[in-house]
């Protein structure tokens, strides 16, 4: 602010000096060099045309006429200045366009200079100067095509107003990028991300298409990172969002968008989508994002991607970690209707249950279809869920160690129920053949088992109909047939 003032204040003074020589020197040229100039020239010429075009008075007329016409463009300039800086903008606020303080100038010149023309020369026709010559309309029409093309090009953005002072924007074939500080009659000056001017033809840029980011509107940038693949995609999205939200100049009033873009050779292309309060930062802020985006994935055990090739050793027998395995032993000891399984035993069911990973959402089991394994569940939480009127009613939520879709396996019907996955899960999955394995050495398997079943059908019959209870006799009809089901005795 201070600059501008010192800037306004010292254009004052040099517009004060200017007139003042200007007229300094009109005055002189009248009262001084006019006579001794015309006296000198008489003396000098020829006197062979009297009466001709080319007299001594209208030779003295050319000087006076440059010094009348600086002043009319100081007047001009001064008009201007009164007319846009006092009335226009401290009045009414408005800030006109360059271009318009820049035509009212050349408007006001001309009619200047056509007076002071016509008082010098009155015998002189202006207008058939300029139209019976076509020579000189062509010269001007020449010259003047790409002035006169930017011209009108500039009145049209102009009118159009398809960007504003202040806007970001991105035009022309080399993608010039900056913010607009101005359009002038000849063109648009936009200040790059380096600091530079850059100006751009109105002409140019009237053929060219435009990119603009308003500055009073929510403004998007996208930015792209990359993980291996064992990551999880949901914790990854919730990582790097909650990362991404309290940076710096990233907008509080849209949550940004963490998504996948790509599935590559080694790694899972993401992009994050987010709005910007300020859009001329975005480079600052492209770079705050990766940075914090770094710093969560390093917290979070998550791995930025890189060149990757895996190599699979194929053996007869297939070898799994056993480490994984351990896991998935400890884990079915945990459930209720396993406890009796030896610690051999488990081992050996673990090595034929395979683990499945469910994002947030995803169906595991749907009701009505044919099943034919069980599911315990290693990490995570799924719904069990039943249609109703309103919608899905959920009758249980199962944790950690708890277990389903043992009612199709053991009985053969279709499933009884959905089952969702409320956040990422992980299951562990037993087949048919593995349980029946199980119950030729544990037979009382087949009863807890019945008994589990027994008391979710009373579960789900509740929501449904009229009330059940559990008896013995229901139970012992159930276990029946899962006998029966599996061929035991
Ligand atoms: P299944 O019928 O094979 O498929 C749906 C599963 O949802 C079902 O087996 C049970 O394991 C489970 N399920 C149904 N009702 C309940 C309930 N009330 N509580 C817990 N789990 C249930």
């Amino acid at each position: 602010m201070a600059a501008n003032a010192e800037n306004n204040r010292r254009k004052f003074i040099a517009f004060i000096l200017a007139t003042a020589f200007v007229a300094l020197a009109l005055y002189v040229f009248y009262h001084w060099l006019d006579p001794v100039l015309r006296a000198y020239l008489a003396a000098r010429m020829p006197t062979r045309m009297p009466g001709g075009p080319i007299t001594e008075d209208n030779l003295l007329k050319v000087p006076k006429l440059i010094l009348w016409s600086l002043l009319a463009y100081l007047g001009g300039r001064a008009l201007n200045t009164i007319l846009f800086e006092f009335v226009v903008r401290i009045r009414r606020g408005y800030e006109a366009p360059t271009l318009l303080r820049n035509i009212v100038t050349l408007v006001t010149f001309t009619i200047l200079f056509v007076v002071i023309f016509k008082l010098e020369y009155p015998d002189v026709e202006l207008g058939a100067l300029f139209t019976t010559s076509a020579i000189f309309g062509v010269i001007i029409g020449l010259a003047l095509q790409d002035t006169l093309g930017n011209f009108f090009a500039g009145i049209s953005l102009h009118a159009d107003r398809p960007f504003q002072v202040g806007d970001v924007i991105v035009v022309g074939q080399q993608k010039h990028t900056g913010v607009v500080e101005g359009i002038t009659w000849r063109a648009i000056k936009i200040r790059t991300f380096q600091n530079h001017i850059v100006l751009v033809a109105n002409s140019t840029a009237a053929k060219e298409a435009i990119e603009v980011a308003p500055r009073d509107n929510l403004n998007a940038r996208l930015v792209s990172f990359s993980t291996i693949y064992t990551d999880s995609p949901a914790k990854t999205i919730h990582v790097v969002r909650e990362a991404v939200r309290d940076a710096d100049n990233v907008t509080d009033k849209i949550k940004p968008i963490v998504r996948i873009r790509g599935l590559r050779d080694s790694s899972i292309d993401w992009e994050i989508k987010y709005w910007l309060d300020d859009y001329a930062k975005y480079n600052d802020t492209d770079a705050l994002v990766r940075q914090r985006v770094w710093y969560a994935l390093r917290r979070n055990g998550l791995t930025f991607a890189f060149p990757t090739r895996t190599l699979y050793l194929e053996k007869s027998v297939p070898v799994r970690p056993v480490t994984v395995e351990d896991q998935i032993a400890d884990r079915l000891s945990a459930v209720d209707i396993f406890s009796p399984l030896s610690t051999d035993e488990l081992r050996q069911l673990a090595k034929v249950t395979a683990g499945h990973v469910f994002a947030p959402g995803e169906t595991l089991i749907r009701a009505g279809e044919e099943g034919s394994s069980m599911f315990v569940v290693h990490s995570g939480r799924v719904a069990v869920q039943v249609p109703d009127k309103s919608g899905p009613r959920t009758v249980a939520v199962l944790t950690e160690g708890n277990f389903f879709g043992e009612m199709a396996l053991f009985t053969g019907e279709p499933r009884t129920a959905n089952v969702v996955a409320i956040e990422e899960t992980e299951v562990l999955e037993i087949g048919h053949d593995a349980m029946k394995h199980i119950f030729d050495t544990n037979p009382g398997l087949a009863e807890s088992i019945s008994w589990t079943i027994a008391e979710r059908q009373e579960d789900l019959a509740k929501g449904s109909a009229a009330s059940a209870q559990t008896s013995l006799h229901e139970t012992a009809g159930l276990l029946a047939s899962i006998k029966r089901f599996f061929g035991l005795r």
